[in-house]
């Protein structure tokens, strides 16, 4: 509800996962206004960039970067990270017996916006680059919002089999299951025609109508909804039904690794623009179909930009925060970034494989406040106005102890045509009970923020 505010009818969260394929289907981006950044240069792990109107990140976000939960010694994240790339060791090895993938798990995840996207063909007017949805520290440059975008980097450097594993940025509504950093794990596996068709030296991994030269970057079409998804025209349908074939064996012996091997599961049809043909893994779960991961087998295009010619690929992608909530009974998300030892302390990589549930350390008390304003009277309600702003404003000025966050009311004023909205807000803090007081004056900073940020007039 909140973002069709935005997207015109097309809800696209994204969960804890990563790969909801409404998000992908959907193209058609809103131009929005954008706050003139607050310093003309920013400081990021290290490095100095220079800001512009795309500038979005504030500081609460880059205070995430280098945390690495997905590293930290016996968290939750760090431990399903550990059991992918096991599994994945174990899954493929050299004639020597040692593991053929390769694991990156400490890349900068600031990258360009060629990374991101470009690299990827993502259309150059899909949603998912709008400022409203991503943490830009400029126009060329942001927060990875998945960790795809090491792809090319990666396969340009000779890799031909590697996980990349790491937190990716994205603006979102809060709630149990939202946070705007959470962790992904990607992988690619490259294969030539002499591995795939071991058995069948006769066949080809290409078309031999195909002419096989580096398409024409202008050329390159987005595999877009109508194009045909079984497989793309350079690829011979024996290697792809070959690649599809590995591809979900590997995939649904990993789920079978996580979840255990009686996990009922079935495989959903998708698109994405870097695959084609591509999917998405459910996993049946609490009387509910979950979707755990998307994979596809790589567009060829992709590969020949970074040099490679003569293989086919397959790669997927999995958000470690839903994993981990399922496998841990982890009930909310913001529970990865507690420090409380009475969450910490339950988790432990000495028994990998005895996962144990979550035990609640505490329910302490919400507090429930509202929030109207009229929006500066140049500002539709549904045009200009991102509740994205908003969201990452309250996170700013309250941080953790904001559980939840709604737009309960929009309208618009028949006579002065001014637009006004009322958001909820929960406060739940994970380890003590907050008091009215401490809520009421928390709740007065954000309302005071939002109007020196968005010149808004508190109703
Ligand atoms: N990057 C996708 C997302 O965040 C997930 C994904 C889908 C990754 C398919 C892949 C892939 O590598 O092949 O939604």
């Amino acid at each position: 509800m909140l973002l069709t505010l935005r997207v015109q009818g097309t809800r696209y969260s994204l969960r804890t996962g990563n790969c909801s394929r409404s998000r992908w289907l959907a193209s058609n981006a809103v131009v929005e206004k954008s706050p003139s950044p607050a310093q003309p240069q920013l400081e990021v792990n290290g490095s100095t960039y220079a800001t512009d109107s795309w500038t979005n990140v504030t500081p609460k976000i880059l205070s995430y970067l280098g945390a690495n939960k997905h590293l930290q010694k016996d968290h939750p994240l760090s431990i399903i990270r550990q059991r992918i790339v096991n599994y994945f060791y174990g899954a493929y090895r050299n004639q020597r017996g040692n593991p053929l993938f390769s694991v990156y798990d400490k890349l900068n995840p600031v990258v360009t916006v060629q990374q991101n996207f470009d690299n990827l063909l993502i259309p150059s007017d899909h949603v998912s680059r709008q400022k409203s949805d991503c943490y830009y520290i400029n126009k060329h440059q942001l927060l990875r919002a998945h960790t795809t975008a090491h792809q090319v980097e990666l396969i340009s450097g000779g890799l031909d089999n590697f996980l990349v594993v790491g937190e990716v940025y994205r603006r979102d509504e809060i709630d149990s299951t939202h946070y705007p950093v959470f962790h992904q794990a990607d992988a690619v596996r490259l294969v030539t025609k002499d591995k795939l068709f071991e058995r069948n030296p006769g066949l080809e991994l290409f078309e031999e109508t195909w002419t096989g030269s580096l398409a024409d970057p202008k050329l390159i079409l987005p595999s877009s909804k109508c194009m045909d998804q079984t497989k793309q025209p350079c690829h011979t349908l024996e290697a792809v039904k070959l690649m599809e074939h590995e591809m979900k064996h590997v995939l649904v012996g990993l789920t079978k690794e996580l979840f255990g091997p009686r996990i009922k599961y079935r495989w959903v049809e998708t698109y994405f623009p870097f695959t084609q043909p591509s999917w998405e893994l459910e996993i049946y779960f609490k009387n509910n179909w979950l979707e755990v991961l998307g994979c596809g087998i790589m567009r060829h295009e992709i590969l020949q930009q970074s040099g490679v010619h003569q293989s086919i690929g397959y790669a997927f992608g999995v958000g470690l925060e839903r994993l981990a909530m399922v496998l841990f009974d982890i009930p909310d998300i913001r529970l990865f970034w507690s420090n409380d030892s009475g969450f910490l302390s339950q988790f432990s990589e000495k028994d990998l494989h005895n996962l144990p549930k979550y035990k609640p350390i505490s329910h302490y008390p919400q507090c429930t406040n509202d929030l109207s304003f009229w929006l500066p009277s140049d500002v539709d309600v549904d045009a200009g106005f991102s509740p994205n702003d908003f969201y990452d404003l309250v996170r700013t000025v309250a941080g953790d102890i904001v559980e939840q966050i709604s737009l309960v009311d929009k309208f618009k004023h028949p006579k002065t045509g001014k637009s006004s909205v009322c958001f909820r807000i929960v406060y739940r803090h994970m380890e003590r009970t907050l008091t009215q007081a401490e809520v009421n004056d928390i709740h007065k900073q954000i309302a005071n923020a939002s109007v020196d940020s968005f010149n808004v007039q508190i109703r």
